[in-house]
């Protein structure tokens, strides 16, 4: 079979490997159908994730069809149509059972990073019974493959984490996939204004359309002074940073009220300076975390009824094994005024 291979840091290939198999009873070998490239791949390839190491097909979001299971596989049989889940839990370890499957002792984030991912035309699912999920007959498969990663991202790590309530003024840092995620989710919650923060225009622009009620284009205006005026000098009851860099970070800490979240998404590689001297008395909150997917059933119920639409956040259109072309899109995401690229097998 083909698939994309890191080579170690800048060096990419899409080339034969030996297909995989099951080694464990309760792997899921799965026919990849579509698949995606993640900002986090991007990070990979640029040698931020050491753990990463050269020989490794990436990937950890798509959708397929279930080529074989092994003995222990009880949900799943071949012919069935799945959603992979970027991580992989058993479902029995103590942090599975409260549903914190990015720590499950067994798996968490493996795919793409330390097993081979989903940018191939098969992989395998360990522990598949609780990684895969049904897909419903009908069912968007382009929406479904923004279940993956971004849309779980965008809920857990910065909608309930950050709590977002009804009439709440929110702001997002960032309006990458994942920011984009986060406007989509918080809706659920019916926010009262939602301030989009980005420096490419093309992207606030989409922002809007998704239904942000503000946008600040940083370059051209000061994110930090622009929201406290519009706030009445009040700040944001919820500031989610989903960009991963100190000054997306230190927005939040300016602009976050008093008795509001910040809640941070980005994967950041820095340490950042944190304002404890004028945080401490303002009775706020700070999270941050991995994605768990454990709110997958929950976005599955709402993209079949219609409640959100990811697949809007397909921008561009590939075959797989034009992967390389795609990553090369992917890369330049601001001049292609790309978001979320969907590869067909
Ligand atoms: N916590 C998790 O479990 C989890 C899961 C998936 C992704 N992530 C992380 O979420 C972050 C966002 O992911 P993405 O795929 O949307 O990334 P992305 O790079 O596509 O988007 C980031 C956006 O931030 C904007 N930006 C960059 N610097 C900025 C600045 N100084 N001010 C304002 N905007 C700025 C960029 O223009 C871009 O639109 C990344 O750090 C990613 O690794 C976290
Ligand atoms: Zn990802
Ligand atoms: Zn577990």
């Amino acid at each position: 079979m083909k698939a994309l291979v890191y080579q170690g840091p800048g060096e990419k290939v899409w080339t034969e490997k030996d297909k995989p198999g099951i080694e464990k009873p309760t792997d899921v070998i799965v026919k990849v159908t579509k698949t995606t490239i993640c900002g986090t791949d991007l990070h990979i390839l640029k040698g931020d994730v050491p753990t990463v190491t050269p020989g490794r097909t990436l990937g950890h979001e798509g959708v397929g069809i279930v080529e074989a299971v092994g003995a222990a596989v009880q949900n799943f049989k071949p012919g069935d149509a799945v959603l992979i889940s970027c991580v992989t839990s058993c479902g029995k370890c103590a942090n599975c059972k409260r549903q914190l499957y990015a720590h499950c002792s067994d798996g968490g984030w493996i795919l793409g990073h330390k097993i081979d991912g989903t940018q191939a035309e098969y992989v395998r699912i360990p522990h598949g019974d609780n990684s895969l999920y049904p897909i419903p007959a009908g069912a968007d498969e382009e929406a479904l493959v923004m279940l993956s990663d971004i849309m779980p991202t965008g809920l857990e790590i910065g909608v309930q984490y950050g709590n977002v309530k009804p009439g709440d003024t929110i702001a997002i840092i960032g309006a990458g996939p994942v920011g984009m995620s986060v406007l989509l989710t918080a809706q659920f919650y019916s926010p009262g204004r939602i301030i989009m923060v980005d420096m490419d225009p093309a992207r606030l622009e989409l922002a809007k359309e998704f239904g942000a009620t503000d946008t600040i284009h940083v370059g051209s205006e000061d994110a930090i002074a622009k929201i406290m005026e519009m706030t009445g000098g009040l700040g944001v009851d919820v500031a989610i940073e989903a960009v991963g860099v100190p000054a997306t970070f230190d927005i939040c800490q300016k602009i976050v009220s008093a008795g509001g979240n910040i809640a941070n998404v980005g994967v950041h590689g820095t340490s950042v300076e944190l304002h404890i001297e004028d945080l401490w008395i303002k009775n706020i909150n700070i999270s941050m975390g991995l994605v768990s997917t454990n709110t997958t059933p929950m976005l599955l119920k709402t993209l079949g009824t219609g409640k959100v639409n990811p697949g809007r956040l397909v921008t561009h259109r590939f075959k797989l094994d034009e992967i390389i072309e795609a990553y090369e899109v992917f890369g330049n995401a601001a001049r292609e005024k790309a978001m979320k690229i969907i590869l067909t097998a």
